[in-house]
């Protein structure tokens, strides 16, 4: 005979979840006390089970009741233990989570993208596979120039669908012709990006990065020229002494051409730019290429060289970077050592700004 107190105690007395619900399933379980008594229903006479009926579902009512009270007892009696055993100790630091920083190189193509936006320029692209005529022959060096093979080109084994030869951009300067075929001048753009030469050292890697700016308006001269290129300069090393020098040289892209010069003072065993090349315990060191567009790639992009005339300028961004960085090999900004970005790299939260600084 099923006795509700001695079930009732037994569900009280389980002092786990696994005992808790054997006892469900001797109760409540298919063969179940409780469930046995229910089946003997079907074997009763109407009045009997009038009589008996509403007992029984009392009893498996009082048993679900008791399991389900025991159940909520016994987990918050879990929980409290839990809560008693664990504790945090809110004085450790925090753990040393690994922190990544911006490259030297990102960073001074930041800080050009600033100071050029600054004088109403934009920033361009274009790819770094090229053909030969956007690369080369657009920007006035032809196929028997001696120039094609100075620049020591990557060249790819397949022409494209129109024949021309498939490299690698040697420097950024196609993106001249790209942006002057694309566009209408007044033209003010910064194209900063990797270019590929096969050359390695000390000061050479197989891929490095250049920014070209180009200018095409009406009226432009050198004055713009050098006047662009000092503000920049000055911006950049943030400092007012930059003096520069412009030397007659040769592109077949500009004419005239001119290389700028800038002063430094060695410092420390290291170069530090500033100050008259000219004067005492000064001197000048070649900086970057430059001249007034020629007037037969004015010509090959479509427009009026008589209307429109410009300049161009092109300087390596990793020597920037190590100039005003002082790094002295080249190569070590491509190798991902973590020490050495740790060491020369930038927080990602201090983002260049005329108003907050440069390089704070
Ligand atoms: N493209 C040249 C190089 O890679 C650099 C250069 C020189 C770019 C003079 C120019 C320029 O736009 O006017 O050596």
């Amino acid at each position: 005979m099923f006795e509700i107190e001695k079930a009732t105690a037994a569900i009280d007395q389980a002092d786990n979840l696994e005992a808790l619900d054997a006892l469900r399933v001797q109760f409540l379980g298919k063969n179940g006390e409780i469930t046995l008594l229910l089946k003997t229903l079907g074997g009763m006479s109407p009045e009997e089970r009038k009589e008996k009926g509403p007992a029984i579902q009392a009893l498996r009512e009082a048993v679900t009741d008791a399991i389900a009270a025991r159940k909520a007892a016994l987990e918050s009696a879990a929980l409290e233990a839990k809560l008693a055993a664990e504790r945090l100790d809110m004085s450790l630091p925090a753990a040393p989570v690994p922190q990544g920083s911006v490259h030297p190189v990102s960073q001074v193509m930041d800080e050009l993208a600033e100071i050029f936006a600054d004088m109403g320029f934009a920033v361009a692209t274009g790819p770094e596979i090229e053909d030969d005529w956007h690369n080369f022959t657009a920007l006035n060096i032809p196929e028997t120039h001696p120039a094609r093979a100075m620049h020591d080109t990557f060249y790819f084994p397949d022409t494209d669908a129109e024949g021309r030869a498939m490299l690698l951009r040697t420097h950024t300067s196609p993106v001249q012709i790209r942006t002057m075929m694309s566009e209408k001048p007044p033209i003010r753009i910064i194209a900063p990006g990797r270019v590929y030469r096969s050359d390695s050292d000390a000061t050479h890697t197989p891929m490095f990065h250049q920014v070209e700016g180009l200018v095409i308006d009406r009226g432009i001269h050198m004055g713009h020229l050098k006047w662009t290129l000092e503000t920049f300069l000055k911006a950049f090393f943030e400092r007012d002494d930059i003096v520069l020098r412009l030397r007659p040289s040769y592109f077949p892209f500009t004419e005239p051409s001119a290389e700028v010069d800038v002063g430094y003072a060695q410092e420390k065993g290291r170069r530090v730019v500033g100050g008259d090349g000219d004067a005492e315990g000064h001197a000048w060191m070649e900086l970057l290429g430059s001249g007034m567009v020629n007037r037969r790639v004015i010509a090959n992009c479509g427009l009026d060289p008589d209307e429109w005339q410009g300049f161009a300028f092109g300087v390596g961004v990793d020597r920037l970077a190590m100039l005003k960085y002082g790094m002295d090999d080249l190569r070590a900004f491509f190798d991902g050592d973590l020490r050495w970005l740790s060491h020369y790299g930038f927080s990602a939260l201090s983002v260049p700004t005329l108003s907050g600084g440069i390089s704070a």
